[in-house]
C-alpha cells in the first residue's frame, strides 16, 4: 500500500528500537484469547520488518520477549516461543530474498534448547546479507545484558596481561561496551513504544541513553508501515543534543 507520509532523506534514524506492546489488549478488546493477540503482533512484526527493509534502515532490534515475560502462563510463554520458533523455521525465505540478517541479544542460555538452536541456526543462515539486521530481543532484559557483560569482562580477565586487570582507572565504558551482546551495533537512535504505555520495561537502558523516544497510543497488532513512517518524520524534526548546545 502507497504511504502518503513523505519522508526527508536525512536523517533516517540508522536504528530502530521498537516495544511492541498491546497484543494481549487487542486479543481482550476482540474477545479473543491473549495467544490470538501475539498472532496478530507476529504478522505486524513481519509488515514493520519489510518496511524498514525498504526504507533502507540499517538495525531494527524487536522487543519480542523479557527477561521479565516469564512471569506470565505457562501457556502464553509456551505459545510466545512456538511463535518464534515456527517463524524462523517457516519464513527463512522471507529473509533470504530481502537480503535481512537475524541477529539476537538476550540470554540465550536461558532460552528453551529448540528456540535457541533455532535463533542460532537462523542467526547463522543470514549472516552474509548485508541488508537490514532485525535484532530479535528474546529473553532480554537491559540490566541482565548489562550483568552479562560485566560476567564476560570477568571472565576474559584471566588471559589479559596484568596492566589491564581490572582496577578502577581500568573500567570504562568502551570496555563495558565491547562486552555487551553486539558490541558492533550502534546504539539507537529512534526507540517506539506502542500501545500508549510510557516506561522503558527494561529495553536497551544501556545504549538507548541518547536515543529519541515516541510513544504510540495504537496497540502492536494495529500499527502499520504509516505509523511506523510517522515514527521517523517525528524522529527527524527533533533536534538531538547528547548534553551540548543547539546549532
Ligand atoms: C506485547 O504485548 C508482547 C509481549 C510482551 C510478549 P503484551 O502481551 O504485553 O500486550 P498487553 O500489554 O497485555 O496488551
Ligand atoms: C515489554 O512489554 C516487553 C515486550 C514488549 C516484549 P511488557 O508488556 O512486558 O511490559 P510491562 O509489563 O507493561 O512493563
Ligand atoms: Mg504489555
Amino acid at each position: 500500500m502507497a504511504s502518503s507520509v513523505v519522508l526527508a532523506r536525512a536523517p533516517l534514524p540508522r536504528h530502530i528500537g521498537i516495544i511492541m506492546d498491546g497484543n494481549g489488549r487487542w486479543a481482550q478488546r476482540k474477545n479473543l484469547l491473549r495467544t490470538q493477540g501475539h498472532l496478530e503482533g507476529l504478522k505486524t512484526a513481519k509488515k514493520i520488518v519489510k518496511a524498514a527493509s525498504d526504507l533502507h534502515i540499517q538495525f531494527l532490534t524487536l522487543y519480542v520477549f523479557s527477561t521479565e515475560n516469564w512471569k506470565r502462563t505457562a501457556e502464553e510463554v509456551g505459545f510466545i516461543m512456538g511463535l518464534v520458533k515456527q517463524h524462523l523455521k517457516a519464513e527463512l525465505n522471507f529473509y533470504r530474498e530481502n537480503r535481512i540478517r537475524i541477529r539476537h541479544t538476550g540470554d540465550r542460555g536461558g532460552l528453551p534448547p529448540d528456540i535457541a538452536r533455532e535463533l542460532e541456526e537462523a542467526c547463522e543462515d543470514t549472516r552474509s546479507f548485508e541488508g537490514l539486521q532485525v535484532i530479535l530481543a528474546l529473553n532480554y532484559g537491559g540490566r541482565d545484558a548489562i550483568v552479562r557483560a560485566v560476567g564476560r569482562w570477568l571472565a576474559s580477565l584471566a588471559t589479559e596481561p596484568s596492566e589491564k586487570r581490572l582496577q578502577h582507572g581500568n573500567i570504562t565504558e568502551e570496555r563495558i561496551r565491547g562486552c555487551l551482546d553486539n558490541p558492533d551495533i550502534p546504539d539507537p537512535d529512534l526507540i517506539i513504544r506502542t500501545a500508549g504505555e510510557y516506561r522503558t520495561s527494561n529495553f536497551l537502558l544501556w545504549e538507548g541513553a541518547y536515543a529519541e523516544y515516541y510513544f504510540s497510543e495504537t496497540l502492536w497488532p494495529e500499527w502499520t508501515e504509516e505509523d511506523l513512517r510517522v515514527a521517523i518524520v517525528a524522529y527527524q524534526r527533533r533536534e538531538r543534543r547528547f548534553g551540548g548546545v543547539g546549532p
